[in-house]
């Protein structure tokens, strides 16, 4: 018996229990009851000793212990796996009229059999599916194709309002499934600390939500506040359920699901149409969104009887809101002008509550735009705000235009350097082409090459980029590898005349050694990211991928003529030209020597890029052992190959992990597509 096994764990076994179900009655209690019955440092104090007892005795840690809901385990790749029962989807409508069809049509077929209906709300998010198991979250399940979806189970474990382990009664076996939501006030903050950082901001909340249950990392998986509204619950045969949807909510409530209060049993059509109604503007006060109303029969026995059509159940039905639209006028027009020198107008309206958030400023995109809707000044625009949460200007409210207004005239110089602007023919934006004296461009183009898919030199904020332009220490890109430390220290005090205006800070002396070490470190940053940090117009993150495999080099990029770019895959005509350009201007030629000298990455790296599986193109499916799906994808392009989604007569060989879907399979050996499993691949890169 060695020295460990002789502790007696019980009294720590004990300690971990009560930890774990004392954590879990207190998220229970400010997730579902909104009551705080412990400080958050008293939580974080219990939550940090389970933590610790679970890194020390492993061995007594539960799979479904609260601090799953902190996250760290990470996601190596999403394994598919098969819903138990198929997740179906609704049949949906926009129209009133049809959901008085479906009313009359479902009495019809009930033929005088008594039942009601449920109306609740239709979460606009994402739908996951829960089984548990004696009273146990065992997995979770995206929707997928509704057949088959990926297991999410660790992000799941993350969302507060899962419960991880059930209270009171539960059914033995069952599966509850609900839509996973972003709350407004948590997809807000995300993306303010998204934008801080440099990132682009998530387009809206259902998105972003499907984004975060697919990131590697459930550690950040819990840091965006996701929230799960459970609205459906079945099981399988000799489970026995209560026979109302209704009843099944409360029952799911009681087990400690989050359940919306929002749900209604209404008895014929006017009350459903009253519930509609209702919610079609209450929405909006709502702290998530919805994109419309579910209503079900509430009877489940009745279900069987009305059966199923080729997709979707025939006792239920959704109806999808329209697209909420405003009208407010345009105050005036601001124009920005972009890295690249590219103008956008945008119209500053007066503030209007449209959508949950109160909408002051909505883009023009460009001359014609506006030329094309006709705008006025001191018209009133139509705003719009879908499924998306940047709102759109879809159209001039006529009946309030003012007699004799003037149509806007589009400026005709730079707003911040005052060059006349140009416009490229075939192209429907203006630009400025002062690309050296216009502030913000020069500030943008540094603010692109420093940035995280960039050079990623992540202490150089747009703060600290404007006080080095300003004292004239960085004046492009190349004299950011020129900062010496005597330069930097002190920096930003107020001692230097034009520093006055910053608000980045004074620079100390570890700041500056921090500064210097990214950057010394942005030299390995590869060839590819290196390509797409200068900034050339229209050139983003894959197309300099391409064209640094392509030409391998900076000096065969620079020196490549028109044609030749334009073979590069994905690279058109007025790429190619804007590629050629930017590297014909002398200035630009004498930045790529100064970056070079500094020992940037200015060729593909050998070795780690090859060419054995050039022209060959792969379909990934399955899991893998050695490598994530991504990571496998990553590798096929490393070696030169290219990666598709679905198997076709191009498709060179399907890379079959296991699990794969069935159709992938069938279909590449129908097309007689070769099928490689991952020793082959291994092999045949000489892995
Ligand atoms: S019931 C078999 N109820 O809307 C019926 N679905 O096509 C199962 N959804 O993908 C669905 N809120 O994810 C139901 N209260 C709600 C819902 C809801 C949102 C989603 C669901 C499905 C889609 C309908």
């Amino acid at each position: 018996m060695d020295l460990f096994s002789a502790i007696d764990t019980e009294p720590i076994r004990q300690r971990m229990e009560f930890l774990a179900e004392e954590l879990d009655r207190l998220n229970y209690e400010y997730y579902m009851n909104d009551r705080s019955l412990v400080s958050d440092e008293e939580f974080d104090g219990m939550m940090r000793e389970l933590q610790d007892l679970e890194r020390q005795y492993p061995e007594l840690a539960s799979p479904l212990s609260p601090t799953k809901r902190v996250g760290g385990e990470v996601n190596k790749s999403f394994r598919q796996v098969e819903h138990r029962f198929p997740m179906l989807s609704l049949g949906n409508t926009y129209s009133i009229e049809e959901i008085e069809d479906f009313e009359g049509r479902t009495r019809k077929l009930l033929d005088g059999i008594p039942f009601t209906y449920t109306c609740e709300l239709k979460y606009d998010g994402v739908a996951i599916g829960l089984t548990y198991r004696h009273g146990k979250l065992v997995q979770a399940v995206t929707r997928g194709n509704g057949r088959v979806g990926d297991d999410i189970t660790l992000n799941a474990k993350t969302i507060p309002t899962i419960p991880l382990t059930l209270r009171g009664e539960y059914p033995d076996d069952f599966e509850a499934r609900g839509e996973v939501v972003y709350p407004f006030e948590a997809f807000n903050a995300m993306n303010v600390q998204r934008e801080s950082e440099g990132e682009e901001p998530f387009a809206n909340p259902r998105n972003a939500a499907s984004g975060s249950l697919k990131l590697q990392d459930s550690a950040e998986c819990a840091k965006r506040k996701l929230m799960f509204c459970m609205y459906f619950m079945m099981a399988p045969d000799g489970v026995s359920l209560p026979d109302t949807h209704f009843g099944r909510l409360e029952w799911a409530k009681q087990m400690g699901f989050k359940v919306q209060p929002y749900i209604q049993e209404c008895k014929d059509i006017d009350e459903i149409k009253a519930f509609i109604d209702y919610w079609d503007h209450a929405r909006w006060n709502l702290p998530f969104g919805i994109d419309g109303i579910v209503i079900k029969v509430n009877q489940t026995p009745l279900w069987d009887r009305l059966g199923l059509t080729a997709k979707s159940p025939r006792w239920a039905i959704a109806y999808k809101f329209k697209a909420e639209r405003v009208s407010t006028p345009l105050e005036s027009i601001s124009y920005q002008v972009g890295r690249t020198g590219v103008v956008t107008p945008v119209a500053n309206l007066k503030p209007v509550w449209l959508g949950g958030t109160t909408v002051k400023r909505a883009t023009l995109v460009n001359a014609d735009f506006i030329a094309r809707m006709d705008i006025h000044i001191g018209d009133h625009l139509f705003i719009e705000k879908g499924g998306e949460i940047i709102p759109k200007v879809v159209g001039v409210d006529m009946d309030k235009r003012s007699e004799g207004s003037m149509p806007v005239q589009y400026i005709v110089c730079c707003p911040e350097c005052g060059t006349p602007l140009v416009r490229v023919e075939g192209e429907a934006g203006h630009y400025c082409p002062n690309a050296d004296g216009c502030h913000p461009q020069i500030i943008g183009r540094l603010e692109h090459f420093v940035g995280r898919k960039a050079m990623d030199i992540e202490s150089l904020g747009s703060e600290r980029l404007e006080l080095l332009y300003k004292v004239g220490l960085v004046k492009n890109v190349a004299d950011i590898y020129d900062l010496k430390r005597e330069q930097l220290i002190g920096l930003g005090s107020g001692s230097v005349e034009e520093n006055k205006a910053s608000t980045g800070g004074t620079i100390q002396e570890k700041g500056a050694d921090n500064l210097l070490a990214a950057i010394e470190a942005s030299k390995q940053v590869p060839f590819e990211r290196v390509v797409f940090a200068l900034g050339i117009r229209y050139v983003g993150e894959v197309g300099a991928k391409k064209l640094a495999r392509y030409f391998k080099n900076i000096d065969a990029l620079m020196d490549a003529e028109e044609s030749e770019l334009a073979q590069v895959e994905d690279v058109g005509e007025v790429t190619a030209r804007a590629v050629h350009d930017w590297f014909a201007c002398e200035e630009h030629r004498g930045v790529i020597a100064r970056l070079k000298a500094a020992g940037l990455q200015m060729n593909v790296e050998l070795g780690s890029q090859s060419a054995e599986l050039e022209g060959m193109t792969f379909v990934v499916s399955g899991v893998f052992e050695r490598f994530s799906r991504e990571d496998i994808k990553a590798d096929i392009e490393r070696h030169g190959g290219k990666v598709s989604g679905s198997v076709s007569s191009k498709t060179t060989y399907l890379l079959a992990g296991e699990k794969m879907g069935p159709e992938k399979l069938k279909k590449a050996e129908k097309l007689g597509v070769k099928i490689l499993t991952e020793q082959d691949y291994l092999q045949m890169t000489a892995q």
